[in-house]
């Protein structure tokens, strides 16, 4: 790190530039209880260590930038909801793995570097629909993520608590060093994690992957024969984001980078703003602007023309490379109709946002005992209309993000395991939104892969 040339008053008076989004409205915050305790928590939040540092951060802005000019594809992934008990080594590992193997398949058919991020290290904070929830007569505050409040439906756990926010930062590190070591380590070669992606193929069911399989074999051979054996092939980057949703934790471990002079907000290297929050003239909106990390912004199906161009003056009006990212989640049914006009008027608007495509949260369903779930057939529809589409504009699909484990969950219906609702019933875990299990989650990769080898 720099050496720290800015002294404390400067450090503080940049920081209170930042806290114009106080008097503006902030939607889905959490309603804690009265007392000292949510300062208290603030106040040590913003002692802690960085999660991460600025220097990476722009690495990764200069990464999305390649992405956002087509030479580089974005793999975004990770749970709905991370959990404080599901920050295990096995869990963890398991959930880098699937991205790495994801990542190399992506790679092979996108023949360009693919960009590894988790939605991992941070993603403990949801956005709700209805504050609350009712089961049979009962009603309690709604589950908004183990950063707030906890998952077990009795009014002591669903009881907003601050003293939370201290530990999603304490798992978050945890997570995070866990992370630097599996890529860092040995973990992440190439060579091994393409063994891995034989475990999948060797399953009968997966069979029609097999000849991609082959060739990225003798890729890989192709290149040890040759006498690579260069760091990239040993180690890889590894970058963290989540949902900005929080002002709570986000603001104090937001830091004045000693370098630059800006502000950085160090829970992670990207965050994005949901579809809930993401109001022009909204908090969030305002808080994010200011911050130098690379951002992403989701779009439902209903997001207008002026919204991104809006969005676009606020968050990037000095037109930055990587600096942004438009997550679309319109529904596999709608995205062929209404992404082309957002497409077209951000070209007029002579801006070049990364384009990723967020092909879960605009197809949940509930199943007909019970379950929130969505089908893998509409999963990968929508990735096949976000492809046809950028097809036609000519403009670039640049990534995708999923929500996904590295477990062997039964959440999403269909893939080649033909998972069905009775199903549902044997394997269901999350606490949020349904998840790919690991088996879906490479065959998506060898579907997106096809994709982009066609294109
Ligand atoms: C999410 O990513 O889990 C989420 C809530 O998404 P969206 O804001 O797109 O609804
Ligand atoms: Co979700």
């Amino acid at each position: 790190m720099a050496t720290n040339n800015l002294n404390p008053e400067v450090t503080a008076a940049l920081l209170k530039e930042l806290d114009s989004y106080i008097s503006l409205p902030a939607a889905q915050q959490p309603t804690w209880p009265s007392g000292e305790v949510l300062e208290n928590v603030k106040a040590t939040l913003s002692k802690y260590p960085p999660l991460v540092f600025a220097g990476e951060v722009d690495i990764l802005k200069q990464r999305l930038a390649q992405a956002a000019s087509g030479n580089a594809f974005l793999l975004q992934g990770g749970d709905c909801a991370e959990t404080f008990v599901d920050a295990t080594a096995d869990r963890i590992r398991a959930r880098i793995k699937t991205v790495l193997q994801m990542a190399v398949v992506l790679t092979y058919g996108a023949s360009m570097p693919v960009i590894k991020m988790g939605r991992m290290a941070g993603q403990f904070a949801k956005p709700r629909s209805s504050d609350f929830e009712t089961r049979d007569g009962v009603t309690l505050p709604a589950y908004r993520g183990d950063a707030v409040n906890a998952y077990e439906f009795t009014a002591e756990a669903r009881t907003a608590n601050p003293k939370r926010l201290l530990q999603a930062y304490n798992t978050s590190a945890s997570t995070l060093n866990l992370i630097r070591a599996f890529t860092m380590g040995g973990f992440a070669d190439l060579r091994s994690v393409h063994e891995w992606n034989k475990g999948f193929i060797d399953n009968p069911a997966n069979s029609r992957y097999e000849v991609m399989a082959r060739d990225i074999d003798k890729a890989i051979r192709f290149m040890a024969a040759c006498g690579a054996d260069f760091s990239e092939l040993k180690t890889t980057e590894f970058y963290t984001s989540h949902e900005g949703l929080l002002f709570d934790y986000e603001r104090p471990l937001t830091r004045i980078d000693s370098r630059t002079g800006t502000p950085y907000d160090t829970s992670a290297h990207f965050i994005w703003i949901g579809e809930r929050t993401r109001q022009l003239d909204g908090a969030h909106v305002d808080f994010f602007a200011k911050v130098r990390n690379p951002l992403g912004v989701k779009l439902g199906p209903d997001t207008s023309v002026s919204d991104v161009l809006g969005l676009i003056e606020k968050l990037d009006p000095k037109r930055e490379p990587g600096r942004l990212t438009f997550i679309t989640r319109m529904g596999a049914g709608k995205v062929r109709e209404k992404l082309p006009a957002l497409i077209e008027a951000v070209k007029d608007a002579g801006a070049l946002p990364l384009w990723i495509s967020d092909p879960m949260h605009g197809n949940g369903i509930t199943t007909a005992n019970g379950y929130k779930s969505r089908r893998f057939d509409d999963v990968l529809d929508e990735v096949r209309g976000f492809f046809e589409v950028h097809r036609s504009l000519g403009t670039f699909p640049g990534g995708l993000h999923v929500e996904l484990t590295g477990d062997d969950v039964a959440e999403c219906l269909g893939g080649s395991e033909q998972i069905d609702e009775k199903t549902l019933e044997t394997r269901y875990e999350t606490v949020c939104d349904p998840r790919l299990n690991h088996s879906q989650s490479l065959e998506l990769a060898f579907l997106v892969a096809e994709e982009l080898s066609a294109r």
